[in-house]
């Protein structure tokens, strides 16, 4: 069955790329759902969600918002939780803390253990704590960025057997650095209701063109990023510079 076709959205800068993403998450957690049903939100880490979560701790924090809101995470670097390069401390710092009691609804990678315990374990809690669709976790809403060389989540190229494995969540390992990163795989990604694409800056404007606007790139792992659900991209005008006009009419 044909997957709907993305949405794309390009903004002038990043800034009012992450001031309408804000207003737009602020709105979808908002929405009216039955009594008990939580929001299940997957987030990724990375240097562009930044400016989404400074607005988020901005114009998004009246009480209760998030009560019913369950915070996962798409990846985590291996390393301790107030490390720099923590993904969630990065979330935590700046959006996050401000949340009340958050023992119940934040639910972080624990970068700090054992890589295949902890992915046996997250892969778990998915299963346990968000409602399935065909056995699978299915997230109201997972973010994701993109790397320059075509990575999402930390499923990088020529480690593509992540977006095929029946593992929900497995180890990863960081192709430069050799970092290993917990990560959920293509199977819980691609079952999300919505997918967001944050991406910013002209380092990831070819890529950007060669995922969205060109034949299939079966090399490039975000670009096997198909949700049942919705698929959105947001842009800023740098990272959309290279999109021929039939992708980027505005
Ligand atoms: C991570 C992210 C990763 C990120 C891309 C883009 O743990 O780093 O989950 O997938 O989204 O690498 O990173 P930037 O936003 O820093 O360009």
């Amino acid at each position: 069955m044909k997957r709907p076709d993305p949405i794309i959205f390009i903004f002038k800068d990043s800034g009012n790329l992450a001031r309408d993403l804000a207003r737009r998450i602020c709105s979808l957690v908002g929405e009216t759902r039955e009594p008990g049903r939580k929001f299940n939100l997957a987030l990724s880490g990375g240097s562009t969600p930044r400016k989404l979560f400074q607005e988020l701790a901005k114009t998004c924090l009246d009480p209760g918002t998030w009560d019913d809101v369950r915070f996962f995470w798409v990846d985590e670097r291996c390393v301790p939780p107030d490390h720099p390069e923590s993904n969630y401390r990065m979330a935590h710092d700046i959006f996050l803390g401000n949340l009340p009691q958050t023992e119940n609804t934040v639910f972080r990678m624990r970068g700090e253990d054992n890589p295949a315990e902890e992915a046996e374990r997250y892969g778990q809690l998915i299963l346990e704590m968000v409602p399935e669709e065909e056995g699978i976790p299915e997230f109201d809403l997972i973010l994701l960025g993109m790397g320059g060389d075509g990575h999402t989540a930390s499923i990088f190229p020529g480690q593509t057997e992540l977006l095929w494995t029946d593992r929900l969540c497995d180890v990863a390992v960081h192709p430069e650095s050799g970092q290993k990163r917990i990560t959920l795989t293509g199977k819980v990604l691609n079952n999300a209701v919505n997918v967001f694409f944050l991406v910013a800056g002209e380092d990831k404007a070819g890529m950007v063109a060669a995922i969205i606007g060109g034949p299939d790139r079966k090399d490039l792992p975000a670009s096997h990023i198909r949700p049942r659900g919705h698929l959105y991209w947001f842009l800023d005008q740098s990272a959309a510079t290279l999109l021929n006009k039939k992708q980027n009419p505005g």
